[in-house]
């Protein structure tokens, strides 16, 4: 007990502070649902766990599966399971593994659903409803996967946490949901943002760094325009303060400034960025009117996490989130919608990377 202790202590403060949180109250976020007819059931997930809550919204012939790859299991869960030495089972029985809401949908509205919910609710496509087939229980969750992922978060909680530099050029909001992701334990992403850096002076996103007590630095590009070489000597004095602060992975969000080849070597494998496009579709500036344009016209915009290479928006592909090009659509409109489902597709991003799931 006390070596289980031990071994996980580093990362316990913030599993005390989960355990502290008020649970989940999901009115607002399934209101606009209510009076759809598209909900057939909802699971509240509370003392009961998944094995327990699930079955009291279902007629005995009928099973749901689980998908546990998809499941966000948060650290504290990892924590317990292997502290208590509790099984599985035991597992699903009394805890909700992250799971804090079941809707169940019919197959063909799932998508409009999800549409609705999923950029802010984190919301996903879990599993789905079979007839049962006896002595098979309500709820199938396989167990080889959800060992898997229930190790996964017992290893990140002995894993230092990746160290986390943005580079912003304005209002931030990539940056505030990046934020929000790493100081939330229960997102279960295994990093800290310990440094941002803007290159223009009062931005917003500097003052969201501000309020999240993150160290931040303006470095302005125009202070090295009388240099030999401006865009290396300004990428390399970036460099310095990134490596000042030890950050081994770099964000870029809403970073207005081309990346010298240099700068995009010293940190290969590490450099991220978002695009608003579907790439390889639509790279460079005006990616939304781009796509607008295009005749015959898209019927998906979205946006892509990707490493960054020496190319214009090239690098490997990380994530990518769709978003429905609308008939009446206008560039700001189809920007705003883009903008949330990055909110979404960034943490999203960033946890693959920093919990080792994915590299270059
Ligand atoms: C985003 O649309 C992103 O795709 C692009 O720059 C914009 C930044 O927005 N690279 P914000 O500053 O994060 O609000």
């Amino acid at each position: 007990m006390i070596f289980n202790y031990n071994l996980f202590s580093h990362n316990f403060l913030q599993t005390g502070e989960e355990l502290l949180t008020p649970t989940k109250i999901y009115t607002e976020a399934i209101k606009p649902l209510l009076h759809s007819n598209k909900i057939k059931a909802i699971a509240h997930i509370t003392g009961g766990g998944l094995l327990e809550n699930i079955p009291r919204v279902l007629p005995k012939h009928l099973a749901i599966h689980l998908n546990a790859a998809e499941m966000h299991i948060p650290p504290v869960f990892g924590w317990l399971a292997s502290i208590g030495n509790i099984t599985n089972q035991e597992m699903q029985r009394t805890y909700n593994c992250g799971i804090g809401l079941i809707l169940i949908v019919p197959k063909s509205s799932a998508n409009e659903v999800l549409e609705l919910l999923k950029h802010k609710n984190d919301a996903r496509l879990l599993g789905s409803v079979h007839a049962r087939k006896e002595p098979e229980p309500q709820v199938v969750i396989d167990d080889v996967i959800f060992t898997q992922n229930l190790r996964n978060v017992q290893r990140n909680l002995l894993t230092p946490k990746r160290r986390v530099g943005v580079l912003i050029s304005g209002t931030g909001t990539n940056l505030q949901a990046l934020i929000d992701a790493t100081q939330n334990s229960a997102y279960g992403v295994n990093a800290e943002i310990v440094l941002v850096i803007s290159n223009k002076e009062n931005v917003l996103g500097l003052k969201r760094a501000v309020d999240a007590s993150i160290p931040h630095k303006v470095i302005s590009h125009l202070n090295f325009k009388n240099t030999e070489n401006p865009r290396e000597a300004f990428d390399r004095a970036m460099t310095a303060e990134l490596e000042a602060h030890n950050v081994d992975l770099i964000c870029l969000a809403g970073f207005m400034r081309i990346l010298s080849a240099e700068f995009v070597r010293r940190w290969n494998g590490n450099l991220v960025n978002i695009h608003p496009s579907l790439l390889p579709k639509y790279p460079g500036l005006h990616a939304q009117q781009q796509a607008l344009d295009a005749n015959p016209r898209d019927t998906h915009s979205g946006c892509t996490v990707h490493f960054v290479d020496e190319g214009v928006d090239t690098g490997a592909i990380i994530w990518q989130e769709l978003v429905p090009i609308l008939d009446n659509d206008t560039d700001d409109l189809l920007t705003q919608r883009i903008h949330k489902a990055e909110h979404y597709a960034y943490p999203k991003a960033l946890r693959l990377l920093a919990n080792e799931r994915i590299h270059l």
